[in-house]
């Protein structure tokens, strides 16, 4: 049990999960984002944080054992917002858990900072990234500024390349990145109870068939996921796919890399 765990982004979509599903690993939970939320309830405290502002954060991570890094801009906007949100959100969480001795942190990462890896490629763990928009360079910096924190200050992470996590796979692309709700939350269990993590890349995928990704470099994590996309294929691929020379179809990020420009 974790004495008290923080997840930020508390009030997003999988916030709103995690608060519940993640709550038998902790003895207190902290929720935090910019958006409205429900009232606490029993063992939880709500504190409204704007990740930009750092002496927020700094307050905000005081008493924590480990964090959820779940808030920020979760798709792409100018560079300017994702400055604000996700690049200096995730050094502020960062530099929180150094100055108050956080000993754990799981980063929400993202399979955009390899989006222009192609789709017939599988990418370990250790591949080089390809980031596909803004927002995925924001996610590259924040697994940076994992690796640095852990050689530098020891404080271990996980950087989770989240797939798509949706009640279901809403496309074919998806077939391929969808991450059930219960595989997620198993994963961060994982990633906060495994005895040593370092700073492990993990991809956040369920049990998909023709995968894009593989994760025997996390094998320490002793990720098994439960679910898989395929009751999903027929229905899916009753759609017409795209035309194969559309970026969209040719690129693991899909749709993001045709993201902007913002001018
Ligand atoms: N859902 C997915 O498939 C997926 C895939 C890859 C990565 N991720 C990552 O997982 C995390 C959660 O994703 P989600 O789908 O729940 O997104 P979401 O947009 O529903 O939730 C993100 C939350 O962060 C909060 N937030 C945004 N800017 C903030 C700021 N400046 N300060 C404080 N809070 C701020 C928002 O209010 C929101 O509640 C994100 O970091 C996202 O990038 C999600």
């Amino acid at each position: 049990m974790i004495p008290r765990l923080l997840l930020t982004g508390a009030a997003g979509k999988l916030g709103r999960h995690l608060r519940s599903s993640l709550r038998p690993y902790a003895q207190q939970m902290r929720l935090s984002d910019i958006a409205a939320m429900d009232a606490a309830g029993p063992n939880e405290e709500v504190q409204f944080c704007q990740l930009a502002d750092k002496q927020a954060v700094d307050q905000l991570v005081q008493g924590c054992n480990a964090i959820v890094h779940m808030g920020g801009l979760a798709t792409d906007y100018p560079f300017e917002a994702i400055l604000e949100a996700n690049i200096k959100g995730v050094l502020h969480i960062y530099e929180g858990a150094r100055r108050h001795g956080v000993e754990r942190v799981v980063f929400a990462s993202s399979n955009h900072v390899v989006g222009f890896h192609q789709q017939d490629e599988v990418l370990g763990t250790d591949c080089l990234r390809r980031p596909d928009s803004y927002y995925g360079l924001s996610k590259s910096f924040g697994e940076d500024v994992a690796q640095f924190y852990w050689n530098r200050y020891g404080i271990q992470s996980a950087s989770l390349r989240i797939g798509s996590a949706f009640p279901e796979p809403k496309d074919r692309r998806m077939l391929h990145t969808w991450l059930s709700y219960r595989d997620l939350t198993e994963l961060i269990r994982c990633c906060l109870q495994a005895p040593q993590i370092g700073h492990t890349v993990v991809f956040g995928m369920s049990d998909n068939r023709d995968p894009w990704w593989n994760n025997a470099g996390a094998a320490h994590l002793g990720f098994k996921p439960q679910d898989s996309a395929e009751p999903y294929r027929s229905d899916r691929e009753s759609t017409p796919p795209l035309d194969p020379n559309d970026p969209a179809r040719r690129y693991q990020g899909g749709g993001f890399v045709k993201s902007g420009p913002f001018n």
